[in-house]
């Protein structure tokens, strides 16, 4: 793998996080449209749903109302399970302390692969928080997948942070409404 690709990756994965963080400490506005959005999730995805932080849940709210403007855009209805991917994108992550989300992305920047050492899955301390939020993707997708999510959310939720292919548009554009939001 050449060098150039990989730090442009990392410069844009710390751009984003550093935007999620100051979208949280500037405290961003409730939606309005919730309601009917959550309407669309059975009662165990709303139950994970509401085990986020509530600046996580107005996160997928926008995200969710970005996704569908993203299909308007592009002519195309959107279909249940794309806004249901961009509601529960974020549910691994569970209920993070912003205090706590703010050091894991100063230290992420600082140094990824120490940050990758201190996570860990083991206790319910603040290093297991770093290990949600190192693999919230896995993890949310897994627990779609026990609680019988559509497989096409829980495949679009595991790969929010992957690299996108180019003619998958529903990982483009989940992708891109995860951003904007
Ligand atoms: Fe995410
Ligand atoms: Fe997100």
């Amino acid at each position: 793998m050449s060098v150039k690709p990989t730090v442009i990756a990392f410069l844009k994965n710390t751009t984003y996080r550093f935007r999620q963080v100051l979208r949280d400490l500037k405290g961003a506005s409730v939606i309005s449209g919730k309601a009917e959005l959550i309407d669309l999730m059975s009662q165990d995805e709303a139950l994970l749903f509401f085990q986020q932080t509530t600046r996580d849940q107005n996160h997928a709210i926008r995200t969710a109302l970005h996704a569908k403007q993203l299909c308007f855009d592009n002519q195309v209805d959107p279909p249940e399970f794309f806004i249901l991917a961009a509601l529960l994108h974020d549910i691994g992550k569970g209920d993070v302390k912003l205090i706590h989300r703010v050091l894991f992305v100063i230290c992420n920047f600082l140094s990824p692969v120490l940050s990758r050492k201190i996570a860990s899955n083991e206790g319910n301390n603040w290093r297991a928080t770093y290990w949600r939020l190192q693999y919230h993707a896995i993890i949310g997708a897994e627990l779609l997948k026990q609680v019988n999510s559509d497989p096409r959310v829980v495949d679009l939720v595991k790969r929010h942070h992957c690299t996108v292919s180019e003619n998958d548009n529903w990982h483009k554009w989940l992708i891109l409404a995860d951003y904007i939001a």
